[in-house]
């Protein structure tokens, strides 16, 4: 699911909240096989260029930055309980899903967090990490680098200000990345946050991508699987300056909804 392997063809994308919340057994997510997507990720380079997918020398990695960066502020600005978070005295630690290199964690989430947990089962990925963050001098904000799949992730309780998913989440199926991210919910602190950064579909359908053994949702499917995870959509935004023809890109800032 990097942005390269979809093409954009219609980019009206605001798709309102799903209505129905059934998992059905012939939808897209149920041709995933996780032993494929550790298959083809273990044959990718393990350098950034890899990891998006051939887009690794275009604007695309500065111009996702930005944009991370840019909505990290705005979700603090709205947010006042997690703002609290960022300015207090308190450990900041964050947890990037699906990292990769440890692209996100180098140059975004090194950015505000003391700490950063790192998810990440493609071993040569894995294996890089340090080596990019050793080069953007913040290899003090490594914490533990975790070498399994989100499906087998199973975090402290009330541990990270935030966790950062990226371009990673429609590796699973919908069964399992509603527990997840209901695993997610229990991981963050008191005011904690859920980030999902995600391709979306350019009509209300999930679309089965072979070549990672991943699907690529539509924003009426994710909203409908974070309800289903117990989790409230509090500000989303669509990634401006992408290169053309791409699918677009949604930044979705989640708490749970018990939280009082
Ligand atoms: C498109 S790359 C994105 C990497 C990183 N998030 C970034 O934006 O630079 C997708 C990543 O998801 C990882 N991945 C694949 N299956 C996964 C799973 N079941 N759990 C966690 N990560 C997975 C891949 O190994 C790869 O590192």
């Amino acid at each position: 699911m990097p942005p390269d392997q979809h093409q954009n063809n219609n980019s009206s994308n605001n798709g309102s909240a799903a209505t129905s919340t059934a998992i059905l057994d012939d939808a897209p997510d149920s041709a995933i096989s996780y032993t494929d997507a550790i298959d083809y990720w273990t044959g990718v380079p393990a350098t950034v260029d890899g990891v998006l997918g051939g887009f690794g020398n275009t604007s695309l990695p500065r111009t996702d930055v930005r944009g991370s960066l840019q909505f990290i502020r705005s979700v603090r600005r709205k947010v006042p309980a997690f703002d609290e978070i960022g300015k207090g005295t308190a450990l900041k630690r964050g947890c990037d899903i699906g990292a990769g290199i440890g692209r996100v964690t180098r140059d975004v989430l090194a950015q505000v967090c003391d700490k950063v947990d790192l998810v990440e089962p493609v071993l040569p990925f894995a294996d890089q990490i340090e080596v990019e963050l050793s080069r953007a001098n913040v290899l003090d904000k490594l914490g533990t680098i975790y070498r399994v799949g989100m499906q087998d992730f199973y975090p402290e309780k009330k541990s990270y200000w935030f966790i950062w998913c990226q371009w990673c989440v429609g590796q699973l199926k919908d069964e399992d990345l509603v527990k997840f991210l209901m695993r997610c919910a229990e991981a963050v602190v008191d005011g904690g946050l859920i980030f999902v950064k995600e391709n979306n579909t350019s009509t209300d359908e999930d679309e089965f991508d072979s070549t990672d053994s991943s699907v690529t949702r539509s924003d009426s499917s994710f909203r409908s699987l974070f309800h289903m995870a117990g989790l409230e959509l509090l500000v989303t935004e669509i990634q401006q300056g992408l290169p053309a023809g791409l699918y677009p890109v949604r930044s979705y800032a989640l708490r749970p909804f018990n939280y009082s």
